[in-house]
């Protein structure tokens, strides 16, 4: 029962999204392409202002943490360094009644035997989303495949084994390559981070729930340089770092929690992995990452390249003997579109009986549906105000108004169609924590309606914009 009420939560949300232009199906009049989604309006303004967070949290207020952007395309020979062309590898079991593919490691936990037969009871019986197969029964498995979800392109016009290179599956390695270059130019000395916000590119086996498993995403990442031996204590305080962002999102701590990785699941180049986990509608699942990935990545790509990537320590001043060392690298890491997904599913509320009814004392109206109201945080908002007229004849003067506040926030925005209670249902559906009406009163104040409380408040015009920043802060 839980379950359903999940799944229809999950299929509420998407239907949303699209309705009020947060995601879309990409190239959608062409049916589509599976895992691939487009950011209308305010899901890019919502993205927006989550990037500008992190990298104003990470970058910007830190004097040991500087950023870069790397290229999407990078020479094949660093994914043969890193160890993602042969190490990157998922495994599939196909059903062979109904076809469908699946990750062996969606399958539940301790009943996954890689490379074997995988057991359909096993599967069936526990909580998997596999469920049953369509075409009636349990699934039969096939025995797994290896699969590399990179996907291959060429660079120059020969399309052969000397032009392949790879769609990057992660933003990491242009930080490893470039760290000597950024680490000099940028006059930093270990411990200190690289930080990068990009897309990547993972062509996953399977592509459902909505935005948490997609073919193409951006992860926020940062290499964090650490001498070895101080990598545990600094593991310690990113975890605390990571959690405490995730929280500031506004996102419950009640449904977050930590996963460690057991060591035989670590990845190739990680000596210990520990995840953020958010409760999602189809059950906690990984948000974001935390791995010790030691000197792995620079002493490979040392050894590819034939470049000195170590680290000359010159602290000598407090009586240490300077030294040359390869450091360690502690990386917090981040899917945009993840968190995007938790924010939501956190925010997200449906209400029944009419929320608006009686929306504004000049205006007693409003219906008895259900409607959808997204706390969100103000600071993530898309629209931090909207300036309603309460009937057309008032737009001059709501206009000054708006125009007034957008020379201070950008996301204003002005709605003069529609009964006030539908314009207020408008911006309670897409996250906006308050909206100001303008009514006839001659008093020279406006309404200010607070979201979440639905609490109004009277307030003059002239005391309007100081009103503001003490709610909202200046962005
Ligand atoms: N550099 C390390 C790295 O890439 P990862 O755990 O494979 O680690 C980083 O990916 C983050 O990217 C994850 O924590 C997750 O939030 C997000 N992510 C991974 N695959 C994704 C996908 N197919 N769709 C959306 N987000 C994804």
């Amino acid at each position: 029962m839980a379950n359903e009420k999940n799944a229809d939560k999950l299929e509420k949300i998407v239907s949303w999204a699209k309705r009020r232009g947060f995601v879309m199906p990409g190239s959608e009049i062409y049916g589509g392409l599976s895992g691939i989604y487009d950011f209308g309006p305010y899901g890019v303004a919502l993205k927006n202002n989550i990037k500008k967070l992190w990298w104003k949290k990470f970058v910007e207020n830190r004097d040991d943490i500087v950023g870069m952007e790397s290229a999407i395309l990078m020479n094949r020979k660093v994914w043969q360094a890193s160890g993602h062309e042969k190490g990157f590898v998922d495994e599939l079991v196909e059903c062979r009644k109904c076809h469908q593919r699946f990750k062996t490691d969606d399958l539940p936990k301790g009943e996954n035997p890689k490379s074997e037969i995988l057991n359909p009871k096993q599967i069936t019986n526990s909580k998997s989303q596999t469920g049953k197969c369509p075409n009636g029964g349990e699934h039969e498995f096939t025995e797994s495949k290896k699969f590399n979800p990179m996907f291959e392109t060429h660079v120059g016009v020969i399309p052969d084994e000397t032009s392949k290179t790879y769609l990057r599956p992660e933003t990491a390695q242009g930080m490893f390559t470039d760290f000597k270059q950024v680490m000099e130019v940028s006059r930093k000395k270990v411990p200190f981070g690289i930080a990068q916000i990009g897309k990547s590119f993972r062509n996953e086996i399977n592509t459902k729930d909505f935005l948490f498993r997609v073919r193409e995403f951006e992860i926020a990442e940062i290499e964090y340089f650490v001498k070895p031996g101080d990598d545990e204590k600094a593991f310690d305080e990113w975890l605390k770092n990571w959690e405490d962002f995730v929280l500031s999102l506004g996102i419950k701590k009640e449904n977050i929690k930590n996963y460690e990785h057991p060591k035989e699941g670590l990845s190739h180049y990680s000596q210990r992995t520990v995840d953020i986990q958010y409760n999602y509608p189809f059950g906690y699942k990984e948000l974001t990452g935390l791995a010790n990935r030691t000197d792995f990545d620079l002493k490979a790509h040392q050894e590819a390249s034939g470049k000195d990537l170590s680290y000359f320590d010159p602290s000598t001043s407090s009586g240490q003997v300077s030294e040359k060392y390869i450091p360690y690298v502690i990386e917090p890491t981040l899917g945009i579109e993840r968190l995007m997904l938790a924010i939501i599913c956190d925010a997200f509320e449906e209400v029944t009986g009419g929320r608006t009814v009686d929306s504004h004392p000049e205006e007693p109206q409003g219906d008895e549906g259900s409607e959808v109201v997204l706390h969100l945080d103000p600071s993530i908002a898309p629209v931090k105000v909207a300036v309603l007229p309460l009937v057309k004849k008032l737009s001059d003067k709501a206009q000054e108004i708006y125009k007034d506040l957008k020379t201070c926030w950008g996301e204003i925005e002005f709605d003069e169609s529609g009964s006030i209670g539908r314009r207020y249902r408008r911006q309670d559906e897409i996250g906006t924590p308050y909206c100001i009406t303008i009514d006839f009163e001659e008093d020279n104040k406006v309404t200010v309606r607070d979201r979440d409380t639905m609490k109004q408040e009277r307030v003059e015009i002239k005391e309007l914009k100081n009103y503001l920043f003490g709610k909202l802060g200046s962005f």
